[in-house]
């Protein structure tokens, strides 16, 4: 409910809902949302900002308390523009629209591995993509269980939740161990928790992996909660934390006819100061010679963030069984694996992190 409109020099106030708000008139002509100025089914600006006078100002405002909307008129625009009043409510405070729900950091001591878990069966049925994505954005990883164990049911998640991402590995993808491949995923060495793609600008969003086969003696899965690590630094060893936030680490994947390279902090935080992205592979980080103090900065944060990743307090350890795929945020948890013996076949692909968030989005979650 709208009510108490003042027109101010430079901004109007009204209260909202008997919440006393205030919105700047540049702001308000910005986002006016009549037909010339924005196009409602693209959601797409059609006004041209910067040619709008700085010093702006409605000729006439009013309150429709039959449509619960604020009506302006304005001197460069033949129609009236109104303002309802859950958009209104919407923007009362400055907000963040990049924000997702808080994560909940977790470690061995505190996960509970069957809040984790979701039936295959259950995530094809009825709001069973939310219930996977809760589960992503929460601890930022499922298993689901049960899963056909091909292709096909690989491309089913991926589908259900953006399309696989195409890299220099292909679409959709299965492995054995195997010792003839350069990288280190194809070896049943133990495999030290990392994430994947630290050499693209755009690492991999999400990661699906499939247990196809497994007859095998050891292999499990391992996964790691970056952000409780990132969480504990802070709180521990701040100056290790804030030179882990601030190091570029470049990463560099070399064969197979391609030099990719990208760089960014292990800790990398947006603007707002929020954990955007954890980075880290030790096997992927590339020969460089930094500023000294830099250098042993880094290396300082390498041992301190390495060794907890590798801490079994931190570890989610499981031996996938056959039909289990782990779905998880490369964003945030590192994944590794034990060392094995014996056959393990795995198929899986990727996602980009924006048709993850798109698809939380879409169901409400964020
Ligand atoms: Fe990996």
């Amino acid at each position: 409910m709208l009510k108490n409109l003042v027109l101010g020099d430079d901004q109007l106030s009204l209260s909202i809902n008997g919440g006393a708000a205030s919105f700047d008139y540049f702001w308000l002509r910005d986002n006016a949302r009549d037909p010339v100025s924005f196009d409602s089914r693209s959601h797409q600006r059609e006004l041209f900002t910067a040619l709008v006078d700085p010093a702006i100002r409605p000729c006439r405002g009013w309150v429709d308390d039959s449509s619960d909307s604020l009506v302006l008129e304005w001197p460069d625009l033949d129609v009236e523009a109104h303002y309802d009043a859950g958009f209104l409510a919407d923007f009362a405070q400055a907000g963040d629209p990049m924000r997702l729900p808080d994560p909940r950091p977790w470690n061995a001591a505190s996960l509970d591995p069957e809040s984790v878990r979701l039936a295959f069966g259950d995530f094809c049925g009825e709001g069973g993509v939310p219930q996977l994505l809760e589960r992503l954005l929460t601890h930022g990883f499922a298993v689901l269980t049960g899963t056909p164990r091909n292709l096909d049911a690989v491309q089913r998640v991926a589908d259900s939740i953006g399309y696989v991402r195409h890299t220099i590995f292909g679409g959709l993808f299965e492995f054995e161990a195997n010792e003839d491949m350069a990288d280190s995923a194809y070896t049943p060495k133990e495999l030290r928790p990392h994430t994947d793609g630290t050499y693209s600008h755009d690492a991999p969003g999400l990661q699906l992996l499939l247990c196809v086969d497994y007859e095998a003696e050891g292999g499990e899965s391992i996964m790691v909660d970056g952000a409780r690590i990132a969480a504990d630094l802070k709180a521990a060893h701040p100056q290790v934390h804030d030179d882990l936030a601030r190091i570029g680490v470049t990463g560099l994947y070399k064969g197979d006819g391609v030099v990719l390279r990208a760089r960014r902090p292990i800790l990398r935080h947006d603007e707002t100061g929020r954990l955007a992205q954890v980075t880290f592979n030790n096997y992927d980080r590339d020969t460089v010679r930094l500023a000294d103090d830099d250098m042993r900065a880094l290396y300082a944060g390498i041992r301190a963030f390495d060794n907890m990743a590798n801490d079994p307090t931190y570890q989610w350890r499981y031996t996938l069984a056959p039909g289990d795929m782990l779905v998880f945020d490369n964003w945030r948890v590192l994944h590794g694996r034990g060392a094995f013996r014996g056959r393990r076949k795995m198929a899986g692909a990727y996602l980009n992190r924006e048709d993850f968030e798109s698809c939380a989005r879409h169901h409400g979650l964020a």
